[in-house]
């Protein structure tokens, strides 16, 4: 590879939106295990900015000038030392979750653990995969892993018109069970759209009508909504927060708060779903990676959607 420097989106320091700088980057270097992604489309989750593994290692040293974005779907171009047991090859189209302790996939070119990836498939375009890795592995984690979601079972979204929620409702649907979305007013149309029996306005609707009759709350707004839910929870049933660690544990429940984490058999099944058209992503918002302060500042500045970082130098030549 004779490739030294890429563009890339960095921060200096941690900070706001209207800090991050599209400037020339070093080309990164793959660390045992790692694979060299050429990135096509990137997507980051709102919040990325205020963590705090978002500018720190693993042993907490600072990393600035740091490239966020944790969702990456492009190809193969390098193979680090130890890659052959995640079975991939130069030239594979590929997607996943980087670690969030890493630099992201704002950028031309990213070093990606290879076991994180998984193979895309045909049918499924970049911009599709770059929205799903962490959106899809928090709603599959935070229904099947956490909250043990099974057929006939009643699931309580909140949030369910963002981009996990929307994959979680389309998730629960499809194994069987009875779906209440919450949200906005606005989100009715999509919740509805997505497969959910009901929609509840969290500006009106009152959630006590369902107290003790949820088997899961998945939970993704925290504050009031979270501290709220604990007495929705049926006997022997889960509330599965990502927004915020539940203060109050459910009468006769349980309650869970977690971080998601790289899964390439989940990645797998989740890809499987869209191309088998059991999943539909909703429509992103893209921006090139070169408006990349634009696009965290848009979201930053409560802009609604899954906002795709797009690499066009790569599009325009054909990629899909
Ligand atoms: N723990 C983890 O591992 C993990 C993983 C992924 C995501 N997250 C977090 O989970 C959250 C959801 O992620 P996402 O990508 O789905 O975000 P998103 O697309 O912005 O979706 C969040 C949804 O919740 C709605 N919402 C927020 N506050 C609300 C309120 N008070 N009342 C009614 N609706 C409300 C939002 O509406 P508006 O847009 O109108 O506010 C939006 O529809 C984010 O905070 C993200 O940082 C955590």
């Amino acid at each position: 590879m004779t490739c030294t420097t890429m563009t890339a989106a960095r921060m200096p320091k941690a900070g706001r939106a209207a800090e991050l700088v599209v400037e020339p980057a070093t080309y990164p270097r793959a660390a045992v295990g790692d694979v060299i992604v050429q990135v096509h489309a990137a997507a980051f989750t709102p919040g990325e900015l205020d963590w705090e593994p978002t500018y720190v290692d693993r042993t907490g040293r600072d990393r600035t000038p740091a490239i966020p974005a944790r969702d990456v779907s492009g190809v193969v171009v390098e193979l680090g030392f130890g890659t052959n047991p995640s079975d991939l090859r130069v030239g594979d189209r590929v997607f996943g979750m980087i670690d969030r302790y890493r630099d992201g996939a704002a950028a031309e070119y990213v070093a990606v653990e290879g076991r994180d990836l998984a193979l895309l498939p045909p049918e499924v375009d970049h911009v599709q995969a770059a929205s799903l890795p962490m959106s899809g592995l928090t709603a599959w984690q935070a229904l099947f892993v956490h909250g043990g979601l099974g057929a006939g079972q009643r699931v309580v979204i909140h949030g369910a018109g963002g981009a996990v929620g929307q994959l979680a409702v389309q998730l629960a649907r499809n194994i069987g069970a009875e779906v209440i979305g919450t949200g906005r007013t606005r989100d009715r149309d999509a919740v509805l759209g997505a497969g959910a029996t009901t929609f509840l306005d969290l500006t009106g609707d009152p959630l006590e009508p369902l107290d003790g009759t949820v088997d899961l709350v998945f939970d993704m707004i925290g504050g009031d909504i979270l501290a709220r839910s604990s007495t929705l929870i049926a006997p022997g049933g889960t509330l599965v927060s990502i927004a915020a660690p539940p203060a109050v544990q459910p009468p006769t429940g349980r309650a869970v708060y977690f971080i998601v984490e790289p899964n390439r058999a989940q990645l797998t099944e989740l890809a499987r779903g869209v191309a088998a058209g059991e999943l539909v992503m909703p429509t992103p918002v893209l921006y090139p990676l070169t408006e990349a302060q634009k696009a965290f500042s848009d979201k930053e500045n409560g802009v609604p959607g899954k906002f795709i970082l797009r690499n066009d130098d790569v599009v325009s030549n054909g990629s899909r």
